[in-house]
């Protein structure tokens, strides 16, 4: 099996390697410009972005080329997973990549804009993520063949906000400031997906081509990248997680 997996805060990592197989990071994947997998399953792991399929996961499928009987998709949310699975269906149709199995799950919520990260944390138990990836991953290693589906209003409600925000990939990296306290460690250079940041100046600096993942802020050792639009100063990563794994992945 092999598992083709995207993760900002280690939610998708954890879920990956529960999962088990060959792990494959999607950004190393782009950087080094491999598109080829075969295998006899293969799997995706990402978050849900806006209600959708994050742009940088619907441009690696319009380019992958996948061969097996059993292609699957599992998608990690926090709160609302919207019109997600039939956006990644039609991504899908489109690109000649048949899933025989889509699923969603609800794990703790990172997206700073709406979120109090410490009530969020708090929320972890009530999400059930054990139970639910147990049954999930049974579902996998049982080959079932199930497309999860969203509701009629949250379709509609995704397609809207697809068309009133044309250009998903506008980044959220505009809004990011430092605080006083970095010590140029480079933690947000290595964990960037796309190399948007760089460490030249005094400061990180943000490039034009940020995914909005908030991989840098969520991981700054020091907790000095604000974001103006932040609700609290406190941070994420999934607690399975290493550090250490996030720079493995993005790097
Ligand atoms: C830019 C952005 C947009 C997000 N949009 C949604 C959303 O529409 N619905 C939702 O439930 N969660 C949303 N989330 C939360 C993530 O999907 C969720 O926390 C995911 O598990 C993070 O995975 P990771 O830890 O592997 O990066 C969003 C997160 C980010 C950073």
């Amino acid at each position: 099996m092999t598992l083709l997996y995207f993760t900002a805060t280690g939610n998708n990592l954890y879920i990956s390697k529960r999962i088990g197989g060959k792990l494959c990071s999607i950004p190393k994947m782009i950087k080094s410009k491999n598109y080829s997998f075969s295998d006899d399953k293969i799997g995706l792991v990402f978050p849900i972005y806006t209600l959708c399929v994050p742009p940088i996961i619907e441009d690696f499928l319009k380019k992958v080329k996948l061969q097996s009987d059993y292609i699957f998709a599992v998608m990690s949310y926090g709160k609302v997973p919207g019109g997600a699975a039939s956006h990644l269906v039609d991504i899908g149709n489109r690109n000649g990549i048949d899933f025989s199995y889509i699923n969603i799950i609800k794990m703790v919520d990172n997206y700073l804009p709406v979120y109090y990260m410490e009530k969020q944390i708090a929320t972890e138990p009530k999400k059930h993520i054990e139970e639910n990836l147990e049954r999930i991953i049974t579902d996998i290693n049982g080959k079932k063949e199930y497309i999860h589906r969203d509701s009629i209003l949250s379709k509609s409600i995704t397609k809207r906000l697809m068309k009133a925000t044309s250009n998903r990939t506008v980044g959220l990296s505009k809004g990011f400031f430092i605080d006083d306290g970095c010590n140029h460690c480079g933690t947000c250079v290595k964990v960037c997906p796309v190399d948007n940041v760089s460490l030249q100046g005094e400061k990180p600096e943000f490039k034009d081509h940020c995914v909005n993942c908030l991989a840098c802020t969520h991981a700054c050792p020091k907790n000095v990248i604000r974001l103006s639009s932040e609700k609290s100063k406190v941070r994420f990563r999934n607690q399975h997680i290493e550090i250490r794994e996030i720079i493995d992945a993005n790097e």
